[in-house]
Order: C-alpha cells, then structure tokens, then sequence
C-alpha cells in the first residue's frame, strides 16, 4: 500500500509542473492584444500561481505528515487476539511461565509490567574471583545449560553445568484462585564428579517489581528471608516463602548463611548492577565441618537520587549460602487460592513432578515417536532437550520498537505493543526475529498448537496499516540493553522473509487432510481473524519489493556502502552476507524473494478459497509466479546451470589495504592503521550473479519445481557434490568452488552464510527432498536416496556436536561439523526434533 501513495505524490507533482509550464505559451499568443492586457494577464496569472503553489505546498507537507503517521499506525482490522487473551482470567495456567528467556533462571507473568521472580548465584572462595551468574552470557562460559524437560505450560527442570557444581532448577505450577495460581521452585546442587573439594555457593533469589506493585521483606534471625509479601493489580496479594536448605531429599536442615537486600532499581537491566554494588566482603561462613571464612554477600545498596518523573520500584533478595550438595525450594502462594489442598512442596512436589514428567515422556513419544524409530535413549533425550529449550525460550516482552521511515528525519517510536514470542538463542538473541520465528513454529504447532496461534497472533497485531512489520524486535529495557545501538532501529521499508507462511500451508494442509481434528477445531475463527491481515501483508511484499521485470523481486535495504563491504549485505532476506550483486541497484532480481512469493501467493489462494473469499487474482498470481519457464528466464544461469539473482555485479572484487597518502613530514612519526577497502579490478555489467548455494535451492526448497524438470536434476547434482554443497555434516550454505566461499566481508566481518552450514535451510532441503521422492518423477528414486542419506549425515553430526559441547549451535563447520558462532542457539537448529521425527 505504501508504493502506490509514494506514486500518486510524484503524479500530482508532475502535473504541477505542467501547469507551471503553460503559461509562457499562453501570453505569447496573446501578444498583439496590448500592454495592459498583457500585464493584467501576467498579474493574474502570479496571483494564481501563487495560490495554487501555496495550496501545493500545504497539501504535499499534510500528505507527508500523513505519510508518516502511516508508519507508526497499526492495522485497523480487529487485533487478532482479544486485549485480554493472555490475562490471568482468560487464561489462568499459561499466565505464569519462564517468559524470561534471556535469564538463566525466571519467571513473569503474560502482562506488560509483571513482577518478576529470578535466580542469580555465584561460587564463593573461588580463585577466578566473583562471578555474578544471572542474564545467559556466552562469557560466563558454562560448560551447558539448557531445559531437559519443559511442556510449555505446566513444569520445566533445566540443568546448568558451571565449573565445579551442577544446579538443576525445576519449576512446577499449580492453577488456583484468580491470579494464576502457584508455582514452586526446586533447585538442586550437586558436585560434580572430578571436583576436588564441595564448592561453596550463593543462590541469589530475588523479586522485582516493574514499576507496578509493592513488595514486603519479612525478616527473621536478624538476616534471613523467610518470605516476602506483596501485592499487583494482576497478581492480588501473594507471598514467596523461600524454605530452608537440606542436602538431600527427606534429610534434615543443612547449614548457610543468609543476606538479604531491600531496595529500589529504575529498571529491570540494572538488577545485576544493583546486585554487584551491593556486595561486601565483612561476613564470615563457618560451617561445623570448614574453617570461619570471609565471603561476599548483599549487603546495603544506596540507589542514586531519584530523576524527575523516574519511577523506582521494590527489588528484594534473598542470598543463601552453602555447601553442595543442597536442595532449596521456594514457594509462590497467590493470596486469592483459598481451597488448596496442601502446599506444593517436599514430597507433594515430588510426586506431583513425577507425574508431569512421565505424562510429558508419554506424549513426547506419541508425538514424534523417537523410541519407535529406534533412536537411543540418550539420541531422545536429545530431542527433548531441543524440544525443550524452544518452548522455555517462549519469552513475553513489552515495549516499543524504534522505527526510521523515509518520512522522518530521525526515528520515531512505534506503539507500545506486546509480543508472545520464542527467541533464537537465549544468551545472544533473547527477543523475537520475525524470518526465526516461522521456523520455531513449525516445531511448536506439533507439540501445542495453540502456543502458535497466540505467537502468529502477537506478530501480526504488530502490524502497521502498511502492511509492515518490524524484522527484528526489541521490546523493554532488558531486550534493550542486549543489542548494539547500530541494530536498534527497523526501517519501515526493510522485508524479511514470510517464513509463517510456512506454517500456514502446513496447517492447511493438514485441515485439508483432517477438517475433524480435535486440535484443528479452532482453525478456522483463527484464519478468519487472520485473514485482512494477511491480506494487506501480501500486498506491502508485492508492492513494495517488487523488481525491475513483471513477477520479479527485489529485497529493499542492502548495504549502500560499496567500498567498505567485499559484498555488500542484504540482511532484509535473512541470509545476510550470502553474496549478491556487487553493485546494489534498482536492476536487481533476486530468486529467493521470488520464491518466497511463490510460496506466499499458492498460501493465499488455498486459504481465500478455504474462507469463501476472492481468490482468483492470487489464483493468478500464484500461476503466473510459479511458472518454471518464468522462473528460468528471470532467474536461470546458463553459465552456472543454476538458478540464481540478476544484477549489476562483476566478480573481479577484492578487499585491499587502503592507500593513504602520509604527508613526508609526517612519515617518521606514525604509520596510520590501515583498513581494508574493495577494490574492483573489472567494471560491473547487468548479469547473473554466478554465486552457488542456498539461494539458489530455493525453487527446490520450496516446491516450486515440477517433478519432471530438468533444472531439478542439476539442483540435486550440485546438492551431492562434495566440491560444492554436500559435506558429511548438512549441506553448506555457498559452495566450495565460489570465489567469496569463506571470505570475509569487511576485516572485522567474519564470513556468516558464506560457507557455514545452518539447520533452518537443511531442514527446508530434507523436507523438500522427502517432498520430491514422494511424488512420481524421473528423479524420485535420487531425492530418497539423498534424503536417507543427509538425514543421517544432519542428525548425526547435530548429537554429536551437542554430546561433546553441552550444546545446539547457531551454525556448523563445513569443514569439521563443529557448532560455532552463538549458543546455545536452540531456535531453528532445535528443528532437528521434527527431521529426527520426519514431520515436515
Ligand atoms: C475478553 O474479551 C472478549 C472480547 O473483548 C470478551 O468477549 C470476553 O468476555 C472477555 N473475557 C473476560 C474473561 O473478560
Ligand atoms: C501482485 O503484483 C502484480 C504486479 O504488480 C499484479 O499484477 C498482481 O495482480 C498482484 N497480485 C495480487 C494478488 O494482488
């Protein structure tokens, strides 16, 4: 919708112009008819032009004005989801959870200023010094951490290896009363095996209030904790009872020494800070069986003078400190749970965990039917595992997006919005990506659909009345304060790719295959709902991305800056430095959007015509778009016998020194640091783009080719090349033979899909290799062999990575199948459940 107006703007000017024009045409024919007329006729003729430039004026300042309101307008169709769907009211056992994914440990409530629960703890009389453990920091270098087991809704139990001790937090709920219910936490601490002595550790609890609500300290023995009160407008009153530590289930009372602060913080992000200011070193730890040692422990935080119209709000901790082995709980009471049978806690707990965790196992297996396929008992508790951290990485967040449009001098804020979310990875991408997380929902529609429909829901009800979406989304202070400043602000005319419309075919599909099923009962309203959304959403792609040729597309926002970069990046497509033309121009083409538009015009059709709408014109659109002979000659590289983008490029690039020029005078004094610039030996001309890789799967990942063709045969070659795509491990993003293969993109620019291989694109490759053997071809027989053959090699090296590092990593070597780059990265990458399961 955004294009056409920018074009009526230029239309109107251009008939402006005219209209400036004609009058010197008109005065010379009227020349012989005397002075005074003439003068009279010029006179009238400034007074109007006058007025009329005036009128333009004010009109193309409201018209702009208008125009960037646009961008920070939301869609006016009804909110997919009623503003109190997530409340404690509509729906009570999903209202508490550990919706705080960038922690280790914490719990909040689904609303914009929940009070927060969390863990912090650290080793005392340790030689590395005090390490405060809180938010998940790739530096903290744990040796793991990460859910076993987490269903979503009603208990998880992780565990985190730090050097010398294991703690494994479990948390289990309970629905009660009018606020959510209760919940209890279990941590347990163990010493690990090739430990020398049983460390000594602070578990730091604490509570926290978002500028809502009050919190009250209860104090006994002059230093302990037992519990704190409080009170919210969603929670009611409540209390938090911290218990006493014992070593072990059914043992007594185990010695620690307790702190505790009470004070205020301005934020959420300051919470550590406030945590490690507060410490002192003045107290002493003398257990029966250790020497009286100095330890470090909360002690009095003064918060700096309160700013004009700042809000501070209670932050209360409570520090125990022991021994290991430990076992401690803590209990969440909701004030307005007045039945409850008993407290959840000490054996109650135990057995009531029990329960989940065998009903979990029961359906685990039910869904995906690992044990069945014969993989081993460790191999499944692997893809619980993987299971696990996707749905304890659901994150909540509230705020405001910052957004530049090309209205706007500077960037402005978008609404305050709230966002029900999975994360890519909990330590470096703790909020929501919008080309992730279609990926993360093909894996949580198998397990709760209903997690999807409120996550599709939440992302687009973040739309504007454009059709946009912010790609990426940082929501809150804490989102905030985890993302370089250079990333913070979305463009509104940046794309990413529509990856739910992957889940939609899959449902639609399914509802096709099973109208009847039970789970599939509320589709329909969902879709309905959906529906105008998704309508203005495929229109902004298809206005607004669209390329140079009819049906052909380009991704807006590539880098501009074509010294610096040896390629510059198209981060909108999501394959960020994959190699594209070199020259970024006006001319390009690029295949994966156009498949991606394939793929959103054949969803559109399938389901305008599923809800009784108007489906022809995306009927042909979809036709005309997946078109293989179309899509040979927008996008087919004889030179290359692949598919691939068109532009103006030239492969003669390379990153040099940069010459600078050092007045003499000047030379004996200091080199100045050089850096690297690109050189371009041979000028670009308008051709394909010859590169070799991910991109150019994609008529083949997303089914756009016929069975029978012949390109299909080339694609699977060059997918079984080992000089090009195929590796022992998964398929690697760009080919072995490409020239940028591996290089780096600027010399702080490490290469990125420029060789690595990712689990979200092998995933679409196996899916759409179990797609190609399914239907008959003269190629089927190949994409089954190929199919067994990458699943194996993809699974294999995945478990593999993940027994020996403790972790699922963001990318895999090529070359050795190692995991690198952010971890743990258990968004797509924890996709490997449904390759293990063969759901695609
Ligand atoms: C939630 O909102 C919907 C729509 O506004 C309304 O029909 C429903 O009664 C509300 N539910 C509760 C429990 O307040
Ligand atoms: C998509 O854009 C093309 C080119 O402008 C247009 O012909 C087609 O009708 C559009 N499709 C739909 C469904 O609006």
């Amino acid at each position: 919708m955004g294009k056409p107006r920018k074009r009526n703007l230029a239309a109107d000017g251009e008939s402006h112009s005219q209209k400036e024009k004609k009058p010197p045409i008109l005065v010379q024919k009227e020349k012989k008819k005397g002075k005074t007329d003439i003068s009279k006729i010029l006179i009238n003729i400034s007074i109007g032009m006058c007025i009329f430039s005036l009128v333009w004026f004010f009109y193309a300042l409201y018209m702009r004005s208008a125009l960037a309101r646009r961008a920070v307008t939301l869609h006016p169709s009804p909110r997919v989801l009623d503003a109190n769907s997530t409340t404690a009211a509509v729906s009570p056992e999903r209202f508490w959870g550990s919706y705080r994914p960038q922690v280790y440990f914490g719990m909040k409530t689904r609303s914009p200023r929940s009070v927060v629960t969390g863990l912090m703890w650290m080793s005392q009389f340790s030689p590395s010094g005090i390490n405060v453990r809180h938010t998940c920091e790739q530096g903290d270098r744990l040796r793991s951490y990460g859910w076993l087991m987490h269903d979503g809704i009603n208990f998880g139990m992780q565990q985190i290896q730090d050097t010398d001790f294991t703690l494994t937090t479990t948390f289990v709920k309970r629905v009660g009363g009018d606020h959510g219910g209760d919940w209890t936490w279990r941590i347990v601490g163990k010493q690990h095996s090739l430990a020398s002595h049983a460390p000594v550790v602070s578990l730091m609890f604490y509570v926290a209030a978002d500028t809502q609500g009050s919190l009250h300290a209860h104090i006994e023995d002059r230093t302990r904790l037992s519990h704190v009160t409080g009170n919210s407008k969603e929670l009611g009153d409540f209390k938090i009872t911290f218990g006493k530590p014992i070593s072990g289930e059914a043992s007594a009372n185990k010695y620690a020494s307790y702190n505790y602060l009470k004070t205020l913080s301005p934020s959420l992000d300051q919470l550590t800070n406030i945590v490690k200011n507060s410490l002192s070193h003045r107290f002493v730890f003398s257990s029966s069986t250790s020497e009286r040692r100095p330890y470090f422990a909360v002690d009095t935080y003064t918060p700096p003078p309160q700013k004009d119209n700042q809000i501070q709000s209670d932050f209360v901790v409570h520090q125990v400190t022991i021994q290991v082995p430990f076992q401690i709980e803590v209990l969440f009471e909701s004030g307005s749970f007045h039945d409850r049978p008993n407290q959840l806690k000490g054996s109650v707990l135990t057995e009531e965990l029990t329960r989940l965790m065998v009903s979990y196992n029961e359906r685990f297996e039910k869904k995906f039917r690992l044990e069945a396929k014969g993989f081993t008992p460790a191999q499944v508790g692997f893809g619980k595992a993987a299971l696990s951290n996707m749905l304890g990485g659901m994150g909540y967040f509230f705020g405001q997006s910052v957004v530049q449009s090309n209205f706007h001098e500077h960037p402005i804020f978008y609404p305050e919005a709230t966002l029900f979310t999975a994360v890519p990875s909990r330590s470096f991408f703790p909020r929501g990506f919008l080309w992730d997380e279609g990926f993360h929902q093909l894996l949580i529609s198998k397990w709760d659909l209903h997690v999807t429909h409120e996550a599709v829901a939440h992302w687009l009800d973040l739309m504007n009345v454009e059709g946009w979406i912010p790609r990426e989304q940082i929501l809150g202070d804490e989102a905030l304060s985890k993302v370089p400043s250079e990333f913070v602000v979305q463009h509104t005319e940046n794309a990413n790719p529509p990856t739910f419309f992957l889940v939609l075919e899959e449902l639609l599909e399914q509802f096709d295959a099973h109208p009847d099923a039970p789970q599939l009962r509320d589709i329909l309203p969902f879709l309905r709902r959906l529906y105008p959304r998704l309508q203005t959403w495929f229109e902004w792609y298809n206005t607004t991305q669209a390329g140079p040729l009819p049906n052909s597309y380009r991704w807006r926002g590539r880098d501009k800056d074509t010294n610096r970069f040896l390629n510059p990046k198209t981060l909108t497509s999501g394959l960020d430095d994959y190699p594209r033309a070199s020259h970024p121009s006006v001319d390009e083409r690029h295949v994966d959007l156009h498949c991606w538009m394939v793929l959103v015009s054949r969803t559109m059709t399938h389901l305008a015509r599923l809800l009784g709408e108007q489906h022809e014109e995306y009927g042909r659109t979809y036709k005309a778009l997946s078109s293989n002979s179309l899509l040979s000659e927008l996008h087919w590289s004889e030179q290359l016998s692949a598919f691939c983008d068109y532009g103006n490029h030239t492969p003669a690039v390379s990153l040099q020194p940069e010459k600078v020029f050092v007045p003499p005078e000047q030379r004996q004094y200091q080199l100045p640091v050089k850096r690297l610039v690109r050189v371009v030996r041979k000028a670009p001309k308008l051709q394909y783009v010859n590169a070799l890789g991910y991109v150019s799967l994609f008529p083949f990942l997303l089914h756009i080719l016929t069975p029978d063709s012949q390109k299909l045969e080339h694609v699977l070659k060059d997918v079984r090349d080992p000089a090009r795509l195929w590796t022992p491990y998964g398929l690697r993003s760009l080919s072995r033979s490409d020239p940028m293969y591996m290089k780096r993109n600027t010399e702080h620019d490490a290469p990125y899909w420029r060789g690595s291989i990712w689990i979200n694109i092998n995933y679409l490759a196996l899916r759409a290799l179990h797609h190609y053997s399914s239907i008959e071809g003269p190629y089927q027989l190949k994409a089954a062999e190929l199919y067994q053959e990458l699943r194996a090699n993809v699974i294999n090296n995945i478990y593999k990575q993940y027994d020996e590092s403790g972790y699922i990593w963001e990318q895999y070597s090529d070359s050795t199948g190692r995991g690198q780059g952010s971890h743990p990265f258990t968004g797509w990458s924890a996709l490997i459940v449904l390759i293990m399961a063969e759901e695609y």
